[in-house]
Protein backbone atom coordinates (compact mmCIF):
# COMPACT_ATOMS: atom_id res chain seq x y z
CA UNK A 1 0.00 0.00 0.00
CA UNK A 2 1.16 3.81 -0.91
CA UNK A 3 1.71 6.11 1.62
CA UNK A 4 -2.33 7.86 2.05
CA UNK A 5 -1.81 11.29 3.81
CA UNK A 6 -4.13 12.19 6.38
CA UNK A 7 -7.20 15.49 5.19
CA UNK A 8 -6.88 18.47 6.23
CA UNK A 9 -5.70 18.94 9.64
CA UNK A 10 -8.36 19.63 12.73
CA UNK A 11 -8.85 23.12 13.02
CA UNK A 12 -6.45 25.17 15.30
CA UNK A 13 -4.16 22.83 14.70
CA UNK A 14 -0.91 24.31 12.86
CA UNK A 15 2.27 22.19 11.51
CA UNK A 16 5.62 24.10 10.32
CA UNK A 17 9.07 23.85 9.93
CA UNK A 18 11.27 24.06 12.62
CA UNK A 19 12.68 27.61 12.96
CA UNK A 20 15.92 28.88 14.79
CA UNK A 21 14.05 29.97 17.94
CA UNK A 22 12.99 26.39 18.24
CA UNK A 23 14.76 24.07 20.95
CA UNK A 24 18.12 23.19 19.66
CA UNK A 25 18.23 19.27 19.64
CA UNK A 26 16.24 19.27 16.51
CA UNK A 27 16.69 22.52 14.83
CA UNK A 28 19.97 21.27 13.62
CA UNK A 29 18.26 18.57 11.62
CA UNK A 30 16.42 21.16 8.82
CA UNK A 31 18.63 20.76 6.66
CA UNK A 32 19.32 18.74 3.33
CA UNK A 33 20.26 15.43 4.93
CA UNK A 34 16.55 15.65 6.61
CA UNK A 35 14.21 17.97 8.46
CA UNK A 36 11.78 18.63 10.93
CA UNK A 37 7.93 20.10 11.77
CA UNK A 38 6.55 21.02 14.92
CA UNK A 39 2.84 20.94 15.49
CA UNK A 40 0.80 23.89 17.61
CA UNK A 41 -2.52 23.59 19.12
CA UNK A 42 -2.88 27.63 19.34
CA UNK A 43 0.08 28.92 20.12
CA UNK A 44 0.79 25.78 22.69
CA UNK A 45 3.68 23.16 21.29
CA UNK A 46 1.81 19.72 21.05
CA UNK A 47 4.38 17.66 18.92
CA UNK A 48 6.86 16.85 16.63
CA UNK A 49 8.54 14.68 13.87
CA UNK A 50 12.17 14.57 12.42
CA UNK A 51 12.89 13.04 8.78
CA UNK A 52 16.45 11.96 8.07
CA UNK A 53 17.08 11.16 4.55
CA UNK A 54 19.98 8.90 2.82
CA UNK A 55 21.15 6.88 -0.12
CA UNK A 56 19.56 3.58 -0.24
CA UNK A 57 20.81 0.77 -2.52
CA UNK A 58 17.88 -1.24 -1.89
CA UNK A 59 15.40 1.67 -3.65
CA UNK A 60 18.04 2.61 -6.09
CA UNK A 61 17.83 6.61 -4.43
CA UNK A 62 16.95 8.69 -1.39
CA UNK A 63 15.05 6.78 1.16
CA UNK A 64 13.69 8.53 4.47
CA UNK A 65 13.54 7.73 8.14
CA UNK A 66 11.43 9.06 10.63
CA UNK A 67 13.89 9.56 13.10
CA UNK A 68 11.66 10.69 15.81
CA UNK A 69 8.01 11.40 16.45
CA UNK A 70 6.41 12.47 19.39
CA UNK A 71 3.14 13.93 20.64
CA UNK A 72 2.50 14.92 24.36
CA UNK A 73 0.10 13.39 25.89
CA UNK A 74 -2.05 15.89 26.38
CA UNK A 75 -2.72 16.34 22.73
CA UNK A 76 -2.99 12.80 21.71
CA UNK A 77 -5.90 11.57 19.27
CA UNK A 78 -6.57 14.85 17.89
CA UNK A 79 -4.69 14.43 14.88
CA UNK A 80 -1.81 15.62 15.76
CA UNK A 81 0.69 12.63 14.70
CA UNK A 82 -1.11 12.35 11.34
CA UNK A 83 -0.77 15.82 10.45
CA UNK A 84 3.08 15.65 11.37
CA UNK A 85 3.50 12.60 9.08
CA UNK A 86 1.29 14.84 6.12
CA UNK A 87 3.84 16.92 6.11
CA UNK A 88 6.60 14.72 6.33
CA UNK A 89 5.34 12.91 3.52
CA UNK A 90 4.67 16.04 1.64
CA UNK A 91 8.26 16.87 1.83
CA UNK A 92 9.38 13.18 0.85
CA UNK A 93 7.51 13.59 -2.26
CA UNK A 94 8.86 17.30 -2.94
CA UNK A 95 12.75 15.53 -2.87
CA UNK A 96 11.75 13.05 -4.50
CA UNK A 97 12.55 9.99 -1.47
CA UNK A 98 11.54 6.04 -2.50
CA UNK A 99 10.88 5.00 0.53
CA UNK A 100 9.83 6.00 4.44
CA UNK A 101 10.91 3.60 6.90
CA UNK A 102 10.10 4.00 11.26
CA UNK A 103 10.91 1.93 14.22
CA UNK A 104 8.40 1.28 16.15
CA UNK A 105 8.30 -1.05 19.56
CA UNK A 106 6.19 -4.83 19.06
CA UNK A 107 3.73 -3.17 22.24
CA UNK A 108 3.31 0.23 21.06
CA UNK A 109 -0.29 -0.39 19.59
CA UNK A 110 -1.01 3.73 18.76
CA UNK A 111 1.83 3.80 16.53
CA UNK A 112 1.08 0.84 14.70
CA UNK A 113 -2.06 1.79 14.23
CA UNK A 114 -1.06 5.49 12.89
CA UNK A 115 1.89 3.97 10.58
CA UNK A 116 -0.39 1.93 8.91
CA UNK A 117 -3.06 4.71 8.40
CA UNK A 118 0.37 6.30 6.11
CA UNK A 119 0.83 2.77 4.05
CA UNK A 120 3.60 1.94 6.36
CA UNK A 121 3.81 -1.56 7.30
CA UNK A 122 5.86 -4.26 9.53
CA UNK A 123 8.98 -6.10 6.64
CA UNK A 124 9.79 -8.49 9.12
CA UNK A 125 13.44 -7.28 9.64
CA UNK A 126 15.09 -6.33 12.94
CA UNK A 127 16.82 -3.31 13.51
CA UNK A 128 20.19 -4.42 14.95
CA UNK A 129 22.19 -1.42 16.73
CA UNK A 130 25.80 -0.81 18.07
CA UNK A 131 26.85 2.97 19.50
CA UNK A 132 30.01 3.45 17.99
CA UNK A 133 30.98 6.19 19.18
C1 LIG B 1 2.06 7.45 18.27
C2 LIG B 1 1.69 8.92 18.46
C3 LIG B 1 2.73 9.81 17.74
C4 LIG B 1 0.30 9.15 17.83
O1 LIG B 1 0.03 10.55 17.83
P1 LIG B 1 -1.49 11.10 17.87
O2 LIG B 1 -1.43 12.57 17.66
O3 LIG B 1 -2.17 10.62 19.09
O4 LIG B 1 -2.12 10.38 16.59
P2 LIG B 1 -3.40 10.88 15.77
O5 LIG B 1 -4.39 11.49 16.69
O6 LIG B 1 -2.96 11.71 14.63
O7 LIG B 1 -3.98 9.49 15.25
C5 LIG B 1 -4.15 9.22 13.86
C6 LIG B 1 -4.59 7.77 13.71
O8 LIG B 1 -3.59 6.88 14.27
C7 LIG B 1 -4.25 5.80 14.94
N1 LIG B 1 -4.01 5.89 16.39
C8 LIG B 1 -3.32 6.85 17.05
N2 LIG B 1 -3.29 6.59 18.37
C9 LIG B 1 -3.99 5.45 18.56
C10 LIG B 1 -4.32 4.68 19.72
N3 LIG B 1 -3.92 5.05 20.97
N4 LIG B 1 -5.05 3.56 19.54
C11 LIG B 1 -5.46 3.17 18.32
N5 LIG B 1 -5.20 3.89 17.17
C12 LIG B 1 -4.46 4.99 17.30
C13 LIG B 1 -5.72 5.95 14.64
O9 LIG B 1 -5.98 5.31 13.41
C14 LIG B 1 -5.84 7.46 14.49
O10 LIG B 1 -6.94 7.87 13.73
P3 LIG B 1 -8.36 8.11 14.49
O11 LIG B 1 -8.09 8.95 15.69
O12 LIG B 1 -9.19 8.78 13.44
O13 LIG B 1 -8.84 6.73 14.89
C15 LIG B 1 1.63 9.29 19.97
O14 LIG B 1 0.83 8.34 20.62
C16 LIG B 1 2.98 9.36 20.65
O15 LIG B 1 3.65 10.42 20.64
N6 LIG B 1 3.42 8.25 21.29
C17 LIG B 1 4.70 8.22 22.00
C18 LIG B 1 5.90 8.32 21.05
C19 LIG B 1 5.85 7.26 19.96
O16 LIG B 1 5.44 6.14 20.20
N7 LIG B 1 6.29 7.67 18.76
C20 LIG B 1 6.23 6.81 17.60
C21 LIG B 1 7.39 5.92 17.44
S1 LIG B 1 8.83 6.81 16.95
Amino acid sequence: MSAQPMPNPPSKLTVRQLEQSDATAVQQQSTDRGAAWISFRGSVPAGYVVLTTRHSMEFGGLDGFVDDLFVRPAFRRHGVGASLLTELFRECSKRRVLAVHIEVGSDNAPAQALCRRFGLSNNGRQLFTVRVA
